[in-house]
């Protein structure tokens, strides 16, 4: 089997913890018999700079000739002045909308081996394990009308919703829901939005085809207050753009750092995968940047993509075991930087570890 795969490293530290993950990818496809074939674009603000363009039309082609996009991160400082559509991140916005994925799947886990990198109390966020499924091509990320009034003294965005548009989205968290621990949180802001009114009651509507998954509501802010004091409580975590944004961001702090966080987005015609951390300019080019956002974004894709579940447990169970063997990026080392390995050094101990539970299947099954 073939599977084509755009490779966007971006900008910052994109390229170092994208090729990592290729070469966790590549090692699958020499076990599992899938051809796996990279094509890297140009991206972001290393795009901006070749054509003045941050998603340049071959980019968005071979994005939409691929069977996954993988996506390092966006965003340069240079670009920080620039008029909207000419900034690194509206490449990113027009690309989700153009492979068309409306659910945004983010995974938090609090890994045992690394609970005291959080700034909360081990005895809080071990074992917490959510998924946040955040609505991503709707809301004030998108809607019109949009714009700064002539004097530039007032600005307005728009919030709207459709009934469909919350609907397919509720459909895909209570199938998620399922294949974990069967409890749907669904965040809003009803006591004061008409669009959190509608989504309350689109996915009221739509829990009662799935009568097995226990459906709570929730209040954001009340929810951004409950994810650190008690993440354990939450299993699927369904909500509206911005507000998943925002979740997710704070959901790292129960892993230990952002720089642990992956991301699929699944429900249009390509899936795209990446790390949920931004470009992060200034550790970009040392070498230091965490890789396991994008590996474990990488087993996203295989999960989603290539249909290997079992190949995608195996990255996330080896990144399990690298960090209870001790190794650590900077960004997990609690301040003593000196105590950490590459990105380098920490993709090829994942690589060690997942070719050798390939390497033991495969001769299981020769058997
Ligand atoms: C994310 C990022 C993006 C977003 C930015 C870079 C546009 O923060 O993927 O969470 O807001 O969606
Ligand atoms: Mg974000």
């Amino acid at each position: 089997m073939k599977l084509r795969i755009t490779v966007l490293p971006g900008d910052g530290i994109g390229p170092e913890v994208t090729s990592e993950a290729v070469r966790v990818l590549r090692l699958v496809g020499d076990f599992s018999g899938y051809d796996f074939e990279f094509n890297e674009k140009p991206f972001g603000g290393a795009a901006c700079r070749l054509s003045g363009k941050p998603l340049p039309p071959a980019t968005l082609d071979s994005c939409l000739e691929s069977d996954a996009v993988l996506l390092g991160a966006v965003g340069a400082p240079e670009f920080d002045t620039f008029p909207r559509h000419e900034r690194p991140e509206s490449g990113l916005l027009q690309l989700r909308m153009a492979l068309g994925g409306y659910a945004n799947l983010r995974p938090a886990v609090a890994y045992k081996a690394i609970a005291d990198c959080s700034p909360l109390q081990a005895s809080v966020v071990e074992g917490a394990n959510l998924l946040v499924v955040r609505e991503l091509l709707g809301g004030l990320y998108f809607g019109e009308p949009r714009a700064f009034d002539q004097d530039r003294q007032t600005a307005f965005n728009t919030m709207r919703y459709s009934k469909e548009e919350i609907e397919r989205i509720a459909h895909i968290a209570f199938q998620e829901a399922r294949r974990r621990r069967r409890k749907l949180t669904s965040v809003d802001k009803a006591n004061v939005l008409e669009t959190s009114q509608l989504w309350r009651e689109v996915v009221s509507r739509v829990a009662r085809e799935y009568t097995d998954v226990k459906l709570e509501h929730m209040y954001v802010d009340s929810c951004a207050m409950h994810l650190v004091t008690d993440p354990r409580r939450f299993d699927v975590i369904l909500t509206e753009n911005l507000f998943g944004d925002i979740l997710s961001d704070e959901s790292a702090v129960i892993t230990g750092s952002l720089g642990m966080l992956a991301s699929a987005t699944i429900g249009g015609s390509v899936n795209l995968y990446e790390p949920v951390h931004g470009s992060a300019p200034d550790i970009a080019g040392r070498g230091v940047a965490n890789p396991l956002g994008a590996i474990l974004s990488a087993a996203m894709l295989l999960r989603y993509s290539a249909h290997l579940p079992q190949e995608a447990s195996d990255i996330e169970s080896a990144v399990r075991s690298v960090l209870e063997a001790g190794y650590r990026t900077a960004d997990l080392t609690r301040g003593r930087p000196r105590l950490a390995v590459t990105t380098a050094e920490m993709g090829q101990q994942v690589e060690k570890v997942v070719a050798d539970r390939l390497d033991n299947r495969h001769a299981y099954h020769a058997v």
